[in-house]
């Protein structure tokens, strides 16, 4: 039998008290993809959580006067909130502070010293603090940092460091031979072209600079380098090396990592050198997506141009910020947010397309039947196609949500209502009511009930509200994925509950 299970990660964030809605874009995409697999049937693991070490993150506590531990404890919450404001449906949130994770970090750690992976030896460096990022001079970008273009310190100290060198002929290897592995395939090309083939270092796995890190078991005057206590996260959250491995067994290697594409360079070479060390399966696939770009800038919580995404959630609900990130960028490429053209799709597609459609299909259905569904034997010339279209819809909307083409997945979900309202031009309904021609009415508001049926259930991966306040509505019982296989099991003779609008629109801001 086929395996059944899915293993799907977000990056860990690193605690912020000022999300912004770029943070938003990984973890969304990473849900839907979630709610996807699992209405496909899939047993999904999806994980997510906090990366609470590092120097940033000791330095911030001693400006607000307080442990790195408390520091990190009063802003985890808030974390948790906005995931729940964004309907996130995860199964577990790891902290890396959390006592397994500390253990599981120290026991690989300890493996890999034992087996002769990790040595002991200097330190001599260009550190970047606010990346957490060491770098050579021949990467830095005008002698700056080339990520964030911010200064780098030289540090100097002794350290343990991980055997990368090692594996690099294993890794291009298996980078060659697996054309998924890294995704989309020109980050793939940049990272074999500019990072492994040049030539993998060994890498600086510890530090005696600062103490907010995971102390190394045998020698606790280093600590981690966070990168791989982070990277170890997708693994010691399923419970590898600890008592009850059942997850790991079940889940592990990882089916997708997504990533933004600025640490993907961490996980195409340290994280699979790291698993070929354990002596572990490398993930599926890691996909690198791109940046939302604000004002012309990256948005980032350092540079400070950043809004609350919750502040949009209030004004505009859920669905239409989920609805933004997951339509508006091409998946993998860089792409713009603003509030204006935020407010342009959901009034475009989600007012008019979506809202509108149901809105005056209810309203039809209120007024000509008294609000009861039902059906007719007699056709018009414009049904077929119409019931093609979203009959066809399943086998789209999986071709390309097997190569992650979210927007485009999305939009062929959408083209059913579209093609709704188009049926509403061609059947002209309120002709009909006045022509007595009721038999036919019963047809057109029925095919266009089912179709919003069906598209609802669709909708469920993407904008879960969204699709239940739907249903709700239709009053149907059929809500199930298998359900969409058959166009017509709308139940004739029902009721319709209450309804109102589910999307207004709203006006434009003046700038
Ligand atoms: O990198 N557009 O955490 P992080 C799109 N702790 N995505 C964005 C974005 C933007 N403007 N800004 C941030 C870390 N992100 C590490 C990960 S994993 C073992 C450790 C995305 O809080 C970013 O690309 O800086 C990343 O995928 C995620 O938010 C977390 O970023
Ligand atoms: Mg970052």
């Amino acid at each position: 039998m086929e395996n059944k299970k899915y293993y799907i990660t977000t990056p860990i964030y690193y605690p912020s008290a000022n999300f912004h809605i770029g943070h938003c874009y990984t973890t969304v995409i990473a849900d839907s993809i979630a709610r996807y697999k699992k209405q496909q049937g899939y047993d999904v693991y999806f994980l997510t959580g906090s990366d609470e070490h590092g120097l940033k993150i000791q330095k911030k506590a001693e400006e607000s006067g307080v442990t790195p531990q408390e520091y990190v404890d009063n802003i985890i919450a808030d974390a948790k909130d906005l995931w729940k404001s964004l309907n996130i449906e995860y199964d577990k949130f790891i902290r890396t502070t959390d006592d397994y994770h500390v253990k599981t970090v120290q026991q690989i750690f300890k493996k890999l010293y034992d087996q002769g992976d990790i040595y002991k030896g200097e330190y001599k460096g260009l550190y970047c603090t606010p990346c957490e990022s060491f770098w050579t001079e021949t990467q830095l970008v005008d002698g700056k940092c080339p990520d964030c273009g911010r200064d780098v310190n030289e540090v100097s100290e002794e350290a343990y460091f991980f055997k990368l060198s090692k594996y690099q002929d294993r890794l291009v290897e298996y980078i060659e031979s697996h054309p998924k592995f890294i995704q989309p395939v020109s980050r793939k090309n940049e990272m074999i072209n500019n990072f492994i083939k040049p030539g993998l270092e060994d890498l600086c796995v510890s530090r005696t600079t600062f103490t907010w890190g995971i102390p190394v078991s045998f020698d606790d005057k280093h600590i981690v380098y966070v990168w791989i206590d982070a990277l170890s996260n997708y693994i010691s959250a399923l419970g590898y090396l600890s008592e009850d491995d059942s997850l790991f067994k079940k889940f592990w290697p990882a089916d997708l990592h997504i990533v933004g594409k600025e640490i993907v360079r961490f996980h195409t070479i340290i994280w699979p050198c790291l698993l070929m060390a354990l002596d572990l399966p490398l993930p599926n696939q890691i996909f690198g997506h791109g940046w939302l770009i604000i004002n012309g800038g990256k948005i980032s919580k350092s540079l400070g141009n950043y809004r609350d995404p919750r502040e949009y959630i209030s004004e505009y609900g859920v669905d239409a910020i989920r609805y933004y990130l997951l339509r508006e960028v091409p998946f993998g490429s860089d792409g713009t947010f603003s509030e204006e053209l935020l407010i342009t799709r959901y009034n475009t597609d989600l007012a008019n397309t979506v809202g509108n459609l149901v809105n005056r299909t209810l309203s039809m259905l209120t007024k000509y039947f008294d609000g009861v569904i039902e059906k007719s034997d007699v056709k018009t010339e414009f049904d077929e196609d119409l019931i093609n279209l979203v009959t066809k819809t399943e086998e789209k909307v999986n071709n390309y949500m097997e190569k992650l083409e979210i927007p485009e997945a999305l939009d062929s979900i959408f083209d059913i209502f579209r093609r709704c309202n188009k049926y509403i031009d061609e059947t002209t309904p309120w002709i009909l009511a006045k022509e007595e021609n009721k038999d036919k009415l019963k047809t057109v508001l029925y095919n266009l009930l089912e179709s919003i049926r069906i598209g609802a259930i669709f909708l469920n991966s993407y904008l879960p509200e969204t699709s239940k306040e739907i249903l709700r509505q239709l009053n149907t019982k059929e809500t199930t994925y298998e359900s969409i296989k058959t166009f017509g099991l709308l139940e004739s003779g029902i009721h319709i509950n209450d309804f109102k609008p589910i999307f207004m629109r709203v006006e434009k801001k003046d700038e």
